[in-house]
């Protein structure tokens, strides 16, 4: 399915979502739940740490068919990181803690001033952006995913990361990119959406 651009403005309505997008952020909750479930099955485990990054981060809020507000991918990982962290609570006697950083990178400027704000006034995101966990980065993907790749070797082997990718068409990821952070950090895994019109092209 080919996907319109989204754009966002300051002080505008954010844009209408479409029904792809809303499936993909269905994926990606359910996704990240799941991996911290299964990571979380040992009761030994008391804490990991998790770097989340969404490299085509958007501005992080639409608006639904109905007026409504959706959150944007941004925000999505925010809260599912979260409720992971609380479910797993919830099924243990033992305490147990998500140590996760957050980077979210994005290309235009507008869209990163309503992201901003979009965080700002988020309580989740609130509470991690006291914790220095939170870190937006201005820019492309390919400038910036190096600085990131970087941090999450700092936290040695173990380090887990997840990277959404959620570029339009199939041009902003080069394989060569991918490949390289596979080789640095083994135990990334990634999300990664593409146009497939521009598959089919
Ligand atoms: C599909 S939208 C992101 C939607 C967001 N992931 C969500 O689900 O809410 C893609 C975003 O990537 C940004 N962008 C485009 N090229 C980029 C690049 N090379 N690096 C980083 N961001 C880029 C665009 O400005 C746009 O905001």
């Amino acid at each position: 399915m080919g996907k319109s651009e989204y754009n966002w403005a300051p002080g505008e309505t954010p844009p209408l979502i479409n029904d792809h997008s809303l499936a993909k952020h269905e994926v990606l909750d359910r996704y990240l739940r799941t991996y911290v479930e299964v990571l979380t099955t040992r009761p030994v485990i008391d804490k990991f740490r998790l770097t989340l990054v969404d490299g085509f981060a958007g501005g992080g809020c639409y608006t639904t068919e109905r007026g409504g507000l959706h959150l944007g991918s941004p925000l999505q990982m925010i809260h599912a990181i979260r409720d992971a962290e609380a479910a797993a609570n919830a099924a243990r006697n033992k305490n147990f803690a998500i140590e996760a950083d957050f980077f979210f990178i994005e290309k235009r400027r507008q869209n990163i001033e309503v992201l901003e704000a979009t965080l700002r006034i988020d309580p989740t995101a609130i509470a991690y952006e006291k914790q220095g966990r939170i870190h937006v980065l201005r820019g492309s993907f390919e400038d910036r995913v190096a600085e990131i790749v970087a941090q999450v070797e700092t936290k040695g082997r173990a380090g887990r990361a997840i990277f959404l990718l959620d570029q339009y068409g199939y041009t902003n990821v080069p394989l060569a990119t991918l490949r390289d952070i596979m080789a640095r950090l083994p135990r990334a895994e990634f999300l990664l959406t593409f146009a497939t019109d521009w598959l089919i092209d």
